[in-house]
C-alpha cells in the first residue's frame, strides 16, 4: 500500500484537483484507491459529489485521542464514491477545530498515522488531500506517508514557500525520524509562455528527477468537473485534463517498481 500526501502550504495550486483526478486515474488503472480529506474546506469531499455537512462520521473522528467518546476507526468513516475502486474518508468544517484540539496532546503528529495503521486496510493507494498550511493537519498527513507530491503552479513566486515546506520535511526527518520521498508536479500550466519555461528551469534545478515528466496543463474541464462533483474522466474523458492525469497515474504506477528510498531527497 502506497500512502501519498498531496501538499503545498500555498493555496489554489491544484492539490485537491490532483487528489481527485489522480485518485480516479489510478482507479481507472485498476488500483483500489482511498482519498483522505484532511482539509477543513472539504473540497475533496465536495469535488467527489458529497455534501460535507451531511456527514456525522468524518476523518475528524479518526483523529480523536484514544479515550475520546467521539473516536471512530477509519473503516467506519470510509464511503464508496460513484467511481468504481475509488473511496473517500470525508471531512467537513468541524475539522478546523482539530488544530486546537490536538495541539497539546502527546503524539499529536501521529493520530492519522496510527488511525491508518490500526485499520489494516486493503487499498493499493491512499492519497491525502492537505490544507494550504503547515499546521498539525498537514504534519499528520506527512507523518502518515512515505511519499509526498508537492503541486506547484508556475508563476513568479512559485518557489517562495517551497523552501519553508522543505524545511518542515527536514525537521520531520530530524525530530520525528520520518523520511519522505518528495515528488513535484507542475499544475495549471500555460506551457507556451516564457514565464513557464523560466519557472520550470528553476524547479528542475532544485528538484531534478523528483519532478514528474507529466505536466498538468491549464484546462477548463478540470475546474468544471470538480464543480459538478465528478472526476474529469467521467465529466469529459476526451479532455486534455483527463489525459494529463491518466499519464500522471502511469508515471506514479511506474514508480511502484522503483526501490523504495531511491529518490529520497538528499538536500535536507
Ligand atoms: N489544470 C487546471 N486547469 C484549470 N483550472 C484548474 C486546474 N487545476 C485546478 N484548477 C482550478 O484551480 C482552482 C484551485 O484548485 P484546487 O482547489 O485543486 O487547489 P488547492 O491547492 O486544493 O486549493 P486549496 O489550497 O484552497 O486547498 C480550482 O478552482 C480548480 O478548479
Ligand atoms: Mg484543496
Amino acid at each position: 500500500m502506497r500512502i501519498i500526501a498531496i501538499a503545498n502550504q500555498k493555496g489554489g495550486v491544484a492539490k485537491t484537483t490532483t487528489c481527485i483526478n489522480l485518485g480516479a486515474s489510478l482507479a481507472y488503472h485498476a488500483r483500489k484507491v482511498l482519498i483522505i480529506d484532511m482539509d477543513p474546506q472539504a473540497h475533496s469531499t465536495l469535488g467527489l459529489g458529497f455534501e460535507p455537512d451531511e456527514f456525522d462520521r468524518t476523518i475528524l473522528n479518526v483523529l480523536e485521542p484514544p479515550r475520546s467518546p467521539y473516536r471512530l476507526e477509519l473503516k467506519e468513516v470510509i464511503i464508496p464514491t460513484r467511481t468504481p475502486n475509488l473511496y473517500l474518508a470525508p471531512a467537513n468544517i468541524d475539522l478546523a477545530g482539530a488544530e486546537y484540539r490536538l495541539i497539546d496532546k502527546l503524539g499529536r503528529e501521529d493520530f492519522l498515522n496510527s488511525g491508518i495503521q490500526r485499520a489494516n486496510l486493503s487499498f493499493d493507494y491512499i492519497l491525502i488531500d492537505c490544507p494550504p498550511s503547515l499546521g498539525i493537519l498537514t504534519v499528520n498527513a506527512l507523518k502518515a506517508c512515505r511519499e509526498v507530491i508537492i503541486t506547484i503552479q508556475p508563476h513568479y513566486f512559485a518557489m517562495r514557500g517551497i523552501e519553508e515546506f522543505m524545511e518542515t520535511i527536514g525537521l520531520m526527518k530530524e525530530n520525528l525520524k520520518h523520511d519522505l520521498e518528495v515528488y513535484v508536479l507542475i499544475t495549471i500550466a500555460d506551457v507556451r509562455t516564457n514565464l513557464y519555461r523560466e519557472v520550470v528551469e528553476e524547479i528542475k534545478k532544485y528538484f531534478g528527477d523528483h519532478l514528474f515528466e507529466t505536466v498538468i496543463h491549464r484546462n477548463i474541464s478540470l475546474a468544471e468537473a470538480t464543480s459538478h462533483g465528478v472526476p474529469v474522466m467521467e465529466y469529459e474523458p476526451s479532455s486534455s485534463g483527463a489525459q494529463c492525469y491518466l499519464n500522471l497515474a502511469k508515471e506514479v504506477i511506474k514508480l511502484e517498481e522503483e526501490k523504495p528510498g531511491k529518490r529520497l531527497l538528499r538536500k535536507n
